[in-house]
């Protein structure tokens, strides 16, 4: 399986932290934002990764990361040209997945442990789509899935009024099928092509499945989020991660 880090975005909500640099490449406990997400996809077997980000940007997150070999990953790169959501930047990796089911995991996203068994628990579906869940105190910062029969029958991306305490994670897993899905949508309110609106295209066919995160997890992209994550990944080493390489 093949995965994709979204690393795009203009990081306004961190302004003026991210004028000048990209948010993925701030500091999250010991190492770089992006290097949390890229472990807990190497870690479950997923070597070969496309990462999606602006053009302002592309040469630090290069700079930073290079063939990825330093932290055991293939990476690729896809230039997103504008801001324009997370499932427009996942369609840019079309040609990349080669026709096969692959693994998104949002460049803001900081886990706690990994997510092996997740991947492994959505290879052994033939086809859909696969979400991670986490309960949170705020859902209403993040899509929150309403449920029906123990199945997530809706996302609603940024409810005023959550159906739910659980959050839609930054980790996904899908089917070619989200490419079609992605052609089909229209931008939100917020000018952006969602990825709830992908999650529920899935949701309408019966073909989302979820799991729920262990260990801790939190979106880094807000100031609120940026601080808990710190708090959060403050003493989490990858001692794959030869020091005298980085
Ligand atoms: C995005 C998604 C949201 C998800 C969140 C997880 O929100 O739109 O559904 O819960 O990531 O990190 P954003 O960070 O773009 O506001």
């Amino acid at each position: 399986m093949k995965g994709i880090v979204l690393a795009g975005g203009t990081g306004s909500r961190l302004y003026p932290l991210t004028r000048v640099t990209n948010k993925h490449l701030l500091p999250v406990g010991r190492y770089p934002m992006i290097y949390h997400p890229l472990v807990r996809l190497r870690r479950a077997g997923i070597t070969e990764v496309a990462i999606v980000t602006s053009p302002e940007h592309m040469g630090d997150v290069v700079n930073l990361l290079g063939s990825g070999r330093r932290l055991g990953v293939d990476l690729t790169y896809r230039v997103q040209d504008e801001p324009g959501g997370i499932a427009q930047a996942m369609a840019l990796c079309e040609a990349f997945t080669g026709g096969k089911s692959f693994a998104v995991v949002l460049g803001d996203n900081i886990l706690g442990s990994d997510i092996t068994a997740e991947a492994e628990a959505f290879r052994d579906q033939e086809s859909g789509a696969r979400v991670l869940l986490k309960e949170v105190h705020d859902p209403e910062r993040y899509g929150v899935p309403r449920f029906e029969n123990e199945r997530i029958a809706e996302v609603i991306e940024k409810p005023s009024h959550p159906p739910s305490s659980f959050s839609v994670t930054g980790i996904y897993f899908y089917d070619q099928q989200a490419f079609d899905f992605i052609r089909e949508l229209t931008p939100s309110a917020r000018g952006e092509y969602e990825i709830s609106d992908v999650n529920n295209r899935y949701a309408r066919l019966g073909q989302l499945t979820h799991g729920i995160l262990d260990g801790f997890w939190g979106d880094a992209g807000t100031f609120d989020g940026w601080d808990e994550a710190n708090v959060l990944a403050r003493d989490v080493q990858y001692p794959e991660l030869d020091e005298r390489a980085h």
